[in-house]
């Protein structure tokens, strides 16, 4: 079964279902009204501008922050942030490093695997288990101060792992990274997908980010979920090939189906025209109006 399908089918199948979440701070709505189900064994991406309401809805979801209405369910179940059994099917990355600075790679993880109840020889062999697969060996006993950011970022998702969690959250986990460390980062956030068979739900403001990793993205505007689907789809609906028309000193955009309509319609033109590929920033661009990267 595909994720999409995942998607249409019965609760079991479905890790987090959301219905009609909202959350306000004083008189501004930084969720309105969202809802949204998670498929078992998804890549999900939470796209959306700054300030749209992504870390608000990722702290209702782990239990942080409680939600105005609605409801979050996970395998069926009401989430009550109370429930440890919960909590253990979680792990989260939350948007800044909280590591402990002066202590290890190794004991920043020996701290998090006991509060998580891990002792012994199975708390070491998690350790040991997980620098390797964020291939941080090598630093287990180096101050997490002296790793480079996307080190640092790293041991944050392996300290996350270590208590085996079904589902993985991470906001926003390749901000101030380098673009080389962000494709890195890309390539690790897969196989923790695939070989740790985690289900990923991650926040992003990149384009370009969600479009290269997610199964499905869901965006995210003014506290309001505009668009789902897969990136195939969202494109698809907003149409597959577009032309980029330079007049003046303008640029506007027309959507087609196909490149054959496209080419029929560039005929016409006798002005400078682009044809290329829809991106998921067309499609934002689309139904917002604005450009969701500068
Ligand atoms: N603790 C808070 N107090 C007041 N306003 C907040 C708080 N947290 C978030 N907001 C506001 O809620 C909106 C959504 O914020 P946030 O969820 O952090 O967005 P994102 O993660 O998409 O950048 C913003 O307008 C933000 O200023
Ligand atoms: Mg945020």
């Amino acid at each position: 079964m595909s994720c999409a399908d995942a998607l249409s089918c019965n609760n079991r199948r479905c890790e987090i279902e959301v219905s009609s979440l909202s959350r306000s701070f004083g008189n501004t709505v930084a969720v309105d009204d969202i809802s949204f189900n998670v498929g078992r064994g998804e890549l999900f991406a939470f796209l959306g501008p700054n300030g749209a309401g992504k870390t608000t809805t990722i702290n209702m979801l782990i239990g942080l922050l409680i939600p105005d209405s609605g409801e979050v369910r996970y395998h069926g179940q009401q989430f009550d942030p109370k429930q440890l059994a919960v909590k253990r099917l979680i792990g989260v990355v939350p948007q800044h490093n909280n590591l402990d600075r002066e202590l290890t790679a190794a004991e920043n993880l020996l701290i998090h695997g006991r509060l998580f109840g891990m002792s012994g020889k199975q708390l070491h062999q998690r350790i040991d288990t997980c620098l390797a697969f964020a291939d941080l060996t090598a630093k287990r006993d180096t101050p997490t101060a002296k790793l480079s950011g996307g080190m640092k970022r790293k041991l944050v998702i392996a300290r996350a792992l270590l208590h085996q969690p079904e589902i993985l959250f991470l906001d926003e986990p390749t901000v101030g990274l380098d673009p080389h460390s962000r494709r890195k980062m890309w390539a690790f956030l897969r196989r923790i997908n695939k070989e740790q068979k985690c289900t990923v739900f991650l926040t992003t403001h990149y384009i370009e980010e969600a479009e290269a990793l997610a199964d499905r993205v869901l965006i995210i505007d003014q506290a309001r979920v505009i668009a789902e689907g897969s990136p195939q789809q969202l494109k698809q609906s907003a149409g597959n090939v577009v032309l980029d028309i330079y007049r003046d000193d303008d640029i506007c955009n027309e959507f087609f189906a196909d490149r054959p309509a496209a080419l029929q319609r560039l005929e016409q033109l006798d002005t400078s025209v682009r044809i290329r590929e829809t991106t998921l920033e067309d499609v934002f661009l689309q139904l917002t109006g604005k450009r969701l990267e500068p």
